[in-house]
């Protein structure tokens, strides 16, 4: 279904866009509250979920919420305001491991549920009924805990810390994690208001996805009381909280980072240009819509690089090099309070829309903060991705397309992330950069907090972008939505990019002159990482220690570039690089990084085998289940 009015939030009381559902008389406390559309094509029905958003939906979540870190447990309240067809008669949440003790309606009357039976990957659903002596129950209050188990939260102990001293807790939702840690509809496309107050051991702080309601309540019993709001309606995939010994230093007027006392210098450092950013952003594609702009940058065992969390971005440590030269990151999560946040994918298939746009923006934000130098290397190294990952799995390849159908998946991040960028960018280059950000920027206004999916976007592209069918045509925009491969039309990459790197892995490749360190030095750290990948394979020890005394490699401060030179150095199993890798490991959870270390290992015979083995061992408990889960796969463990 396509929406003809740009303006899609209506109040509870005038539901009328979600046309399958009655509106019914809105409580008093709901009245104001927003109420997003669900989409009903075929399209973009999600099957990660078990809820029918058609029959029963909740609209808003309340959260009130204890903060245990001895036994690792959530558990509380959630209260949530339901939008049923009259003859619903029950609504089916999603869950994952929760331990529900009691369901209740508003009034506190037991609703009857039922958990049922466990699908793998994806949980168990949750049918609460909604019948009551007085009609249908509009709201329901489960009574529960998370499992200490929940695959959205890590605990971490005070060793994970920089501190050293206090535990750490947050949480990953992104995609189906969430409904570990809170019953409700887990899906994209079900968007919801909510409210929470989480109560946590003194003298910790939390924060959340949402506003900060006030200063912390002291209870009076060694805990304090966290209220925040999130009045726009999200997907519940974006609610996040952190708690631990944070503080905060702002940047700009609405921009502003926590992290652990002993890394908010070197933190704010590194994202001091972010109120400049988010000015850029708005320059390109309009009004940043949430309110204030923080992060949060974490422990290193978070398992991503960042999580577009609305109003709190959460960033791993691992981006902080001391020269701002990886705040590509933080473009990125801020682009996501566009693409993502603002418009949403429906369904996880269509991930491109909010990874591939999100790519684009970043760079566009790089562009306009570092210069198109850096922009262009960016771009440059990421066409190589995509290349690499075409040759890896074959351009026919389906899971090549940046729509994936249900059941099926994407050959990798460089598909959904670069080749939607690149997408993107190709149409920039055919209709001119005017045209094509007027058409984005209407494109994030007419859905704004919206679901949407690649059939609309294709519909919209053809209308909006496109003067005529022919030049529709020409942009190809079936075949890079639907299609494996890389359209004909594609934008390459500036050429010139890298041609000083490349001539010196040309002389390193013909007569292995190594860059001198003050070249070295004097590079973008883009063009140290395209050196660096650009290394051939096959080193012997001596020429690995050649370089790594010449540019100083294993010393790197920048992590990315440090990655890459471990991963060479396992490669070859240069035994030097051993016990580096081991504290890698020991230390950082990121799974991009983490991964590919062990894939690397196990690729070396037993030598790299045992290796893996005997340190998977040691840092596996350190990690987070989405790095776990992904690193289990690659050594056949089993638990
Ligand atoms: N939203 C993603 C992280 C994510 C994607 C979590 C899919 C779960 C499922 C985030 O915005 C992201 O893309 N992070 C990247 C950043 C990079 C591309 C700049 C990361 O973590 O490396
Ligand atoms: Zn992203």
């Amino acid at each position: 279904m396509r929406f003809a009015l740009p303006l899609l939030l209506a109040t509870v009381s005038t539901a009328a866009c979600t046309p399958t559902l009655e509106a019914q008389a809105p409580a008093a406390a709901q009245a104001e509250r927003l109420v997003a559309p669900i989409l009903t094509t075929p399209d973009a029905v999600d099957s990660a979920t078990f809820a029918r958003p058609q029959v029963a939906r909740v609209t808003h979540v309340d959260l009130d919420l204890a903060l245990d870190f001895e036994r690792k447990r959530v558990a509380g309240t959630a209260t949530l305001d339901v939008l049923a067809r009259a003859d619903a008669g029950e609504i089916v949440l999603d869950s994952n491991g929760l331990v529900i003790d009691r369901v209740t309606d508003g009034q506190g009357r037991a609703l009857a549920f039922e958990v049922g039976d466990r699908v793998e990957g994806k949980g168990e659903p949750v049918t609460v009924s909604l019948r009551t002596d007085e009609g249908q129950a509009r709201q329901v209050v489960i009574h529960y805990a998370a499992n200490p188990q929940a695959n959205a939260l890590q605990w971490l102990a005070p060793e994970q810390t920089a501190g050293g001293e206090h535990p750490f807790l947050f949480s990953q939702g992104q995609a189906i994690l969430n409904r570990s840690w809170i019953p409700t509809q887990d899906s994209p496309g079900i968007r919801q208001t909510w409210r929470a107050r989480i109560t946590a051991p003194e003298p910790l702080d939390v924060v959340m996805s949402g506003v900060a309601q006030g200063e912390p309540e002291a209870l009076g019993n060694g805990r304090r009381a966290f209220t925040f709001l999130m009045d726009k309606p999200v997907p519940p995939y974006l609610i996040a909280i952190a708690a631990g010994d944070i503080d905060f230093r702002a940047i700009g007027p609405r921009t502003g980072v926590w992290a652990e006392p002993e890394v908010l210098d070197r933190a704010h450092h590194e994202v001091a240009d972010t109120e400049d950013m988010v000015e850029a952003a708005e320059e390109l594609y309009g009004p940043y819509r949430w309110g204030r702009y923080d992060m949060i940058v974490l422990p290193p065992a978070f398992p991503y690089g960042g999580m577009e969390n609305p109003v709190m971005t959460f960033l791993t440590p691992t981006f902080i090099a001391g020269d701002r030269s990886l705040t590509g990151l933080v473009a990125h999560e801020l682009a996501h309070s566009w693409s993502g946040n603002l418009v949403t994918n429906a369904v996880w298939g269509d991930g491109w829309l909010n990874e591939g746009v999100t790519s684009y923006f970043e760079n566009r934000i790089v562009e306009a903060i570092y210069g198109e130098k850096r922009a262009r290397q960016e771009v440059a190294l990421d066409y190589m991705a995509i290349l690499d990952t075409l040759e890896e799995v074959g351009r026919d390849a389906p899971g090549t397309a940046l729509h994936h159908p249900e059941g099926t998946d994407s050959a990798g991040s460089a598909i959904v992330y670069n080749k939607g960028a690149a997408f993107l960018r190709t149409l920039e280059r055919e209709v001119g950069r005017e045209r094509f950000d007027a058409w984005l920027r209407q494109w994030f206004d007419n859905h704004a907090f919206q679901p949407a999916t690649s059939n609309m976007i294709y519909e919209d592209m053809r209308t909006n972008l496109a003067r005529n069918a022919a030049e529709a045509e020409r942009l190809m925009l079936r075949e890079w939505i639907f299609e494996p491969g890389l359209p004909a039309n594609v934008a390459k990459p500036d050429p010139a990019a890298f041609a000083a790197v490349d001539a010196a892995s040309a002389a390193y490749a013909g007569q292995a002159t190594i860059p001198a360190a003050a070249t070295w030095r004097g590079w973008t750290s883009a063009e140290r990482q395209r050196f660096l990948r650009q290394v051939p394979r096959d080193r012997t020890a001596q020429q690995l220690a050649a370089l790594d005394r010449q540019l100083g490699l294993a010393a790197t401060g920048n992590n990315e570039e440090l990655f890459l030179w471990l991963d060479l150095a396992l490669a070859n199993r240069y035994a030097p690089a051993v016990p580096q890798a081991e504290s890698f490991l020991a230390e950082v959870g990121r799974a991009k990084f983490v991964r590919p270390l062990f894939v690397t290992l196990m690729g070396e015979g037993d030598w790299g085998q045992a290796i893996a083995r005997r340190i998977y061992a040691e840092t596996r408990p350190g990690y987070h289940a989405v790095t776990r889960g992904s690193v289990d796969r690659v050594l056949g463990w089993e638990e």
